[in-house]
């Protein structure tokens, strides 16, 4: 079964196609950052109209790489949400458009599903049940993973997502966006115990995350640094590197912490790390530390495939319509929890 993959949920068009014999075929991406970057984040209509410029030439490309044809295609998956509403539209309306005059189905998918489902497109997959903690820019998330479109929230952030807290405080040191990748390279230079930043709910007995008050804590640090200049002006390299590294060491702790609390409540033994700051090469090495020292396992998607892309749309498509999950709704949802697609969850 061949499955064609569209995700244009946010700043990045992706297209894809997944072969259920032989994996993954071709995959396309064109990356916004370098149009949204002098607005020092995601403006939306720009991001839907540049979706428009590119979905149908990279779809071209991935089938002209895979020497596939549409005709070929057995079915259209595209994010249907959460995201921002005119980028969901996009995908969703060139996927329905051409699953119907293909006569072939449309699936919508849920973005973070296919993040949550990436690593096992690895050599090695994952068995279920497992943990997985997804970070991306827009949610931090703890969840019990028990077969595909089965998910229980485990625990959730109050506030910020661990990539906002990155990019906030990218932001408050003057980088570019997105902020996690910019945090984390000046970070290599830093020393992180420089500053005692706050590890939010570190000991708050659940599963919930707060990043909000790391925002305030850098502000602060900023501020004091530079009384009489404007925030984002710190001029002393090593000033910013030495706070960046501990923004990093803060978010890091904190979710690797959580994570194993995770895994001891629920007695799995693997856990999986996704979405857009599972690319942190910190968050990668501290986990890799865990699971030698605790005999648990810990899965990453291959690193092109931690921040957006099609490939996981293409592939959690396969996977539902594989398991018979397909959802017939074709609606856009800029909102929709995750556990929604837990039948009577
Ligand atoms: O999953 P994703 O590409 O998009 C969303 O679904 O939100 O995640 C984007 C987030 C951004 O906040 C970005 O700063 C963060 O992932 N990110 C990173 C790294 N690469 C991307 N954060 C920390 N370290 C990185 N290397
Ligand atoms: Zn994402």
């Amino acid at each position: 079964m061949l499955v064609l993959g569209i995700e244009s949920s946010c700043d990045e068009t992706g297209v894809a196609l997944y072969d259920t014999v032989r994996g993954l075929r071709a995959q396309a991406l064109h990356s916004q950052v370098a149009m949204h970057e002098q607005y020092g984040g995601v403006v939306p209509e720009l991001a839907s109209r540049d979706h428009i410029r590119r979905v149908l030439p990279l779809t071209d490309q991935v089938l002209r790489e895979a020497s596939a044809s549409r005709a070929d295609l057995d079915a259209i998956a595209y994010t249907a949400g959460p995201g921002l509403i005119g980028a969901l539209l996009v995908g969703a309306s060139v996927a329905t458009a051409a699953a119907w005059a293909l006569e072939v189905p449309a699936i919508g998918i849920h973005h973070l599903e296919g993040h949550l489902l990436s690593p096992l497109l690895s050599s090695d997959p994952p068995d279920f049940p497992f943990v997985a903690l997804l970070v991306s820019g827009g949610h931090t998330q703890l969840l019990e993973v028990t077969a595909i479109g089965r998910y229980r929230l485990l625990g959730d952030t109050l506030d910020d997502a661990a990539g906002e807290a990155f990019d906030k405080s990218a932001k408050l040191l003057g980088l570019g966006y997105p902020g996690g990748p910019a945090i984390a390279r000046l970070a290599d230079t830093g020393d992180p115990r420089r500053f005692a930043l706050p590890r939010p709910m570190l000991r708050s007995g659940n599963l919930e995350f707060s990043f909000s008050g790391l925002k305030t804590a850098v502000a602060t640090q900023v501020q004091r640094a530079q009384p009489d200049e404007a925030p984002n002006s710190a001029p002393d390299p090593q000033f910013r590197a030495d706070l960046a590294a501990a923004v990093q060491a803060a978010i890091v702790e904190v979710l690797v912490a959580k994570s194993l609390s995770a895994l001891k409540t629920t007695g799995h033994r693997t856990l999986v790390v996704a979405g857009g700051v599972s690319a942190n090469r910190l968050l990668r090495e501290q986990f890799a530390r865990a699971q030698a020292k605790l005999g648990v396992r810990v899965c990453f998607p291959e690193p092109e495939l931690c921040t957006d892309n099609g490939a996981m749309i293409a592939f959690a498509g396969a996977l539902r319509l594989s398991s018979g999950l397909s959802n017939p709704d074709q609606r856009v949802r800029p909102r929709w929890p995750l556990e929604e697609l837990t039948p009577n969850g």
